[in-house]
């Protein structure tokens, strides 16, 4: 049978088949409040195809047991399904090999086990490590623990008005005392889409291993490790149309093999004694106690669907929804973007001449539209544009051109309002 993903790509241009994309949503076809549901909040998290959910469904309707541990059928069926989803995201990010995937909660977790194994072990007193100013919090928060612990200094490159790297800035920071460069792919805040491939080269340069956070970008955009080159970089599955509670960490074997241990428990280990553990090889040293079986199967399928549609026709469709949502969006009194990078995809900050974030937020609800307001967990980029919120449009596979029409009519409802 030919799968929506197959499909959805019409065969003349190319382009993407959005109706039938949808018609892959359940959840996009609801109302709220007697208003279609318009989903603009995707950098939050994206909806669940139908593949996906059947997945998770079957999982646990006829295929669930505990991995690594039984002789018996179904539990070696589990760990071929959870092992081949290991591969399935291998590919997915072009790792050399599975074992260079971790599977974690989210990209958040990703990243503190970096920090709390690789970084516990590499930065020492007097150390820096590098990030910058567009990062979310989780990308700010697990370095300034570590550099508080370790009397380590948290260096930060600034950016521009635009909202992009200041690259001239984060080069002269690189030195013999830079243990790790830890920047976001595409910036949730802001759109943004950092030259990772570059940021990388300056900091090998150096001997400087590289981790990039591509929670936001790797739904957007096929992502090669390999060709960017980096030492780790985290995903994220709520935001890769897959389950909440599953994400994974690529990082290169030389690094995993070297690093120590994460959390400590089951399937981690290769012996335990009172007196001594062994640990077990990689990637299972990282993976203690049962994983989130469900969601790393779940996640393969999500991944199988985003490649079935293909980042060509993904990227293409998004380029002019951005385009449009852009020139539309420019075209209401008193609104201002935040987030004017060269290089962007598909999210829009916006602020409204006084009208609080959060207002907008509310009123656009009542007509069916979901965006998101606040700081995205992004507060140094609020201060860095002197606002303290913004409203913000993101945007996926699934949206369409007639929902930012929606948005801009009720924004324009909103602007009546506060006059
Ligand atoms: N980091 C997610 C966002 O940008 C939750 O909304």
């Amino acid at each position: 049978m030919t799968s929506v993903a197959q499909t959805a790509q019409s065969p003349a241009s190319q382009t993407l088949d959005v109706r039938r994309i949808r018609e892959a949503f359940p959840l996009l076809a609801r109302t709220i409040g007697g208003k279609p549901l318009v989903y603009l909040d995707n950098a939050a998290t994206t909806q669940k195809p139908q593949p996906v959910l059947d997945t998770l469904s079957r999982y646990y309707a006829a295929e669930n047991a505990n991995i690594h541990r039984g002789v018996y059928q179904l539990s070696q069926n589990a760990t071929q399904a959870y092992e081949g989803a290991r591969a399935k995201v291998a590919a997915f990010l072009n790792a050399a090999e599975p074992a260079e995937i971790i599977f974690t909660r989210n990209a958040t977790e990703g990243i503190n086990l970096v920090a709390q194994t690789f970084g516990r072990w590499q930065v020492g007193e007097g150390d820096d490590v590098v990030i910058s100013t567009m990062e979310h919090h989780s990308n700010i928060v697990p370095w300034q623990m570590l550099c508080e612990e370790k009397g380590a200094r948290l260096r930060v490159v600034p950016i521009t008005d635009a909202g992009e790297l200041m690259i001239d800035e984060l080069a002269s920071m690189l030195g013999p005392r830079t243990k790790l460069v830890s920047i976001v792919h595409m910036s949730n805040s802001l759109g943004t889409i950092n030259p990772v491939r570059q940021v990388v080269e300056l900091a090998h340069a150096q001997n400087i291993p590289v981790l990039i956070d591509g929670s936001q970008a790797a739904y957007h955009m096929a992502v090669d490790v390999q060709a960017i080159g980096c030492d780790f970089y985290v995903v994220t599955g709520h935001k890769l149309y897959g389950p909440t509670g599953i994400g994974a960490l690529y990082g290169q074997r030389r690094w995993l093999e070297a690093m120590p241990p994460y959390q400590g428990g089951g399937d981690m280990i290769s012996s335990v004694t009172f007196e001594h553990t062994t640990y077990n090889k990689v990637p299972h040293k990282f993976e203690a106690g049962t994983p989130h079986i469900a969601g790393a199967i779940g996640l393969g399928a999500a991944v199988d669907f985003i490649q079935g549609v293909g980042f060509e026709a993904i990227a293409d469709h998004e380029r002019r929804l951005l385009d449009y949502a852009t020139d539309a969006l420019l075209g209401v009194p008193g609104l201002r973007l935040i987030g004017t990078a060269r290089k962007k995809a598909s999210i829009l900050s916006f602020v409204l001449d006084g009208v609080h974030a959060h207002d907008i937020g509310t009123i656009v609800d009542t007509e069916g539209v979901a965006i998101r307001t606040g700081h995205h967990c992004t507060q140094p980029v609020m201060d860095r544009f002197g606002v303290p919120a913004t409203a913000r449009a993101s945007l996926a596979m699934y949206n369409t051109v007639e929902e930012i029409d929606q948005l801009v009519a009720t924004l324009t409802k909103v602007r009546g309002i506060f006059g």
